[in-house]
């Protein structure tokens, strides 16, 4: 099969295309429609099939007698630990699990949060949540109590599972003290929670807190149970535009469907192959890609409770693929940026047999073409480019490596358009593009089968924040544009979304933050161009008449309150104080055009300016503060 004939398949006959992927997944009842179309143009896919993803990854290899074959190592150079499940055992496991949430009261349809670290617990706990029909919502361990608190309130789960701590580097981080914190904010109130205990910081807990590993021992182990295809399997809330995040809600059937031909088509691999996803279970790549896509695969998935650097060297990644035969390895391209700054050269690589690593996939942000040569001269193996987001929960672009004909990888871009997807470039009147010229990345609805369909409890939000603009699209909230062979270049967010070392984040919720201490009268956050996470944001301030603080104490509460509201990995560490901000006539900051000072480059400077005098103090005061000189110097 020919990736352009499949493509051209999945255009002109869309339902026969996925009804062909459909044969992969072992349903329970399998469906006699394909899809049905709502009237806002998202799809139902495979409504009236049954099916259950914990069978699906687990039962069913077992039954074909894969039971003995490695499905997830843990490796966690953070506290020494190396443990293999193979799928017999994980199955037990996460019947066993099924079983203690049960017996708490969890029934199909109820949510379960999991706050925890990157260990296996959170995999098993994942998978155990599907087997019942429980909703779960992982919650990233790096965000801090408030985060966790809204997703509580909005989640309402019955039961929230967590750990005594996390270890980020040699720091051991408490998570009790936070996750009361945040227990006792929420209006709503969860249950029961069940607290994994580690070594390294035991927790006390509350009163009816459960311990994991003794309520685990307890509980009896649970059969799978029948759901219908569209049943909900996990909410992940994302950043958006404004400060409260969108619950991204992903079904069964359609899910499995999706990812099990991705990982066939996209990334070429195989049941038995080693698969590794350096990410975290709190994000999309973590939930697609760690947990799901290669158990549902049959494959060998690498879960890792470490950093790419200081865990405890820059040659930690290339251990781990030497050591688990990793064949296909996935991360951030800033997690590459990491290593190379402390190993410039990458003599660590030459330590390592990497001789079963088959190629490298990169996503989360574009891969710079420094980082992508610095990687690929010296690795001699293909990295990947591709481009997705939590919404689609599958690649969209990248270079399908599961064809008979090897499309060339060209340096910069996320690749071609992947089956399944149309995607477009147009302007503000929906006009397609022309090659190499900039817009709007739009999806064609229906989405395929595994993009979001729904936003948890609020439909209309979908609809307004990725619909309404582009009748008949998904709009992605991403601008690039196609090359000539129909390759995409992604430039980055056209909103306030931003991206640092591979974490998205709303710089509107900084914002929310910034403007509410009491010396700040006016503030913008934008996202700024940082030569290692990508990007970092910066905070630009107009404090009130009058006040008599000085900047740097209002500079460290605003670090100190973003830590505290959001998290450390927010990274927001710099503000300006400029005397007023740059907005059109009616009102609105020019965001974009104070990214693009800060970034070094020539700011487009809209025709709606009310004084453009402002612009040319803010330039001057960053220009100052020595904002935009790395990226003022690489821009040329
Ligand atoms: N729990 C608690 N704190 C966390 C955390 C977590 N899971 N993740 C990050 N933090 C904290 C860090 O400890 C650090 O705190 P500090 O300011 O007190 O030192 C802060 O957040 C900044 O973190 P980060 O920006 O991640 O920097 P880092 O030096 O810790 O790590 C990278 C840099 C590149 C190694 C790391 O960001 C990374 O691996 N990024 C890839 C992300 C990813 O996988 N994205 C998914 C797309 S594939
Ligand atoms: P997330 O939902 O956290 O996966 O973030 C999705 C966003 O990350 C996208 O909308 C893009 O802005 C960015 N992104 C992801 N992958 C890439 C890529 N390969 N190239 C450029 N940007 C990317």
């Amino acid at each position: 099969m020919s990736y352009s004939s499949d493509f051209s398949h999945a255009v002109t006959d869309s339902e026969g295309f996925w009804q062909d992927v459909s044969k992969q997944v072992d349903w329970l009842t399998a469906p006699q429609t394909v899809r049905r179309v709502n009237e806002d143009g998202l799809a139902e896919w495979f409504p009236d099939g049954w099916v259950n993803t914990s069978h699906l990854a687990l039962d069913r290899h077992v039954d074909s007698g894969r039971g003995d074959q490695v499905a997830l190592i843990y490796d966690s150079p953070v506290t020494g630990v190396i443990e293999r499940w193979t799928y017999q055992r994980l199955l037990e496991d996460v019947a066993r699990f099924a079983g203690l949430l049960s017996s708490l009261g969890v029934e199909q349809g109820d949510r379960v949060i999991i706050y925890l670290p990157m260990v296996p617990e959170a995999a098993i706990a994942m998978l155990a949540c599907a087997r019942i029909g429980a909703i779960h919502s992982v919650v990233f361990g790096g965000f801090a109590a408030k985060e966790l608190a809204s997703r509580i309130d909005d989640a309402t789960p019955k039961v929230l599972l967590t750990a005594s701590c996390g270890i980020e580097f040699d720091q051991v981080i408490p998570y009790l003290p936070l996750v009361n914190l945040a227990c006792d904010s929420a209006e709503h109130k969860v249950s029961h929670r069940v607290v994994l205990q580690r070594d390294r910081l035991r927790a006390e807990l509350r009163d009816h807190d459960l311990d994991w590993v003794a309520a685990v021992s307890q509980a009896a182990p649970k059969h799978f149970v029948p759901l219908p295809s569209g049943h909900p399997l996990y909410i992940l809330y994302t950043s958006g535009t404004t400060g409260k995040p969108k619950g991204v809600v992903r079904d069964h059937g359609g899910h499995a469907a999706a990812l099990i031909q991705s990982m066939e088509r996209t990334y070429g691999a195989v049941a038995g192959d080693v698969f590794w996803a350096a990410s975290d279970v709190g994000w999309v790549v973590g939930h697609s890609y760690i947990v799901y896509a290669p158990l549902l695969s049959g494959c060998t998935t690498v879960l890792f409770e470490g950093k790419p650097v200081r865990t405890p060297d820059a040659g930690t990644f290339w251990r781990v693929i030497q050591a688990h035969g990793v064949n296909i390895f996935f991360t951030a391209p800033t997690a590459f940026r990491a290593i190379r700054k402390e190993d410039p050269e990458g003599l660590l690589l030459g330590n390592y047999d990497l001789s079963a690593l088959k190629r490298v996939f990169v996503a989360g942000e574009r891969t710079d073409p420094a980082t992508y040569h610095w990687l690929s001269e010296r690795l001699e193996k293909p990295v990947i480019d591709h481009w997705w987001q939590t919404e689609t929960g599958w690649p969209v672009t990248g270079v399908p490596q599961g064809y008979g004909d090897a499309l060339p990888i060209k340096v910069g871009s996320a690749g071609v358009v992947l089956a399944g997807f149309e995607v477009l470039v147009v302007d503000e009147a929906l006009k397609p593009c022309a090659p190499y010229e900039t817009g709007a990345v739009v999806l064609k609805l229906p989405l395929p089968p595994g993009c979001l369909p729904t936003v948890w409890r609020d439909h209309q939000r979908l609809v307004s924040a990725y619909l309404e603009d582009y009748p008949g699209f998904y709009h992605t909230g991403d601008g690039g544009y196609f090359d000539d062979e129909g390759y995409l270049f992604i430039m980055g967010r056209t909103d306030d979304v931003i991206n640092v070392a591979g974490h998205r984040l709303s710089t509107g919720e900084m914002e929310e933050i910034v403007a509410g201490h009491a010396s700040v009268a006016e503030c913008a956050v934008v996202g700024i161009l940082d030569p290692d996470k990508g990007q970092v944001p910066l905070g630009l301030l107009v404090l009130k008449d009058g006040d008599g603080h000085s900047v740097s104490v209002i500079t460290s509460d605003l670090v100190q309150q973003v830590r505290q509201d959001i998290g450390a990995f927010a990274n927001f560490k710099r503000v300006v104080v400029v005397e007023r901000l740059p907005k059109t006539r009616s009102g609105k900051i020019l965001r974009k055009t104070i990214r693009q000072i800060a970034d070094g480059l020539s700011p487009v400077v809209p025709p709606t300016i009310d004084d453009p005098l402002i612009l040319e103090e803010v330039t001057e005061v960053l220009r100052r503060a020595g904002i935009g000189e790395v990226s003022r110097q690489s821009n040329g």
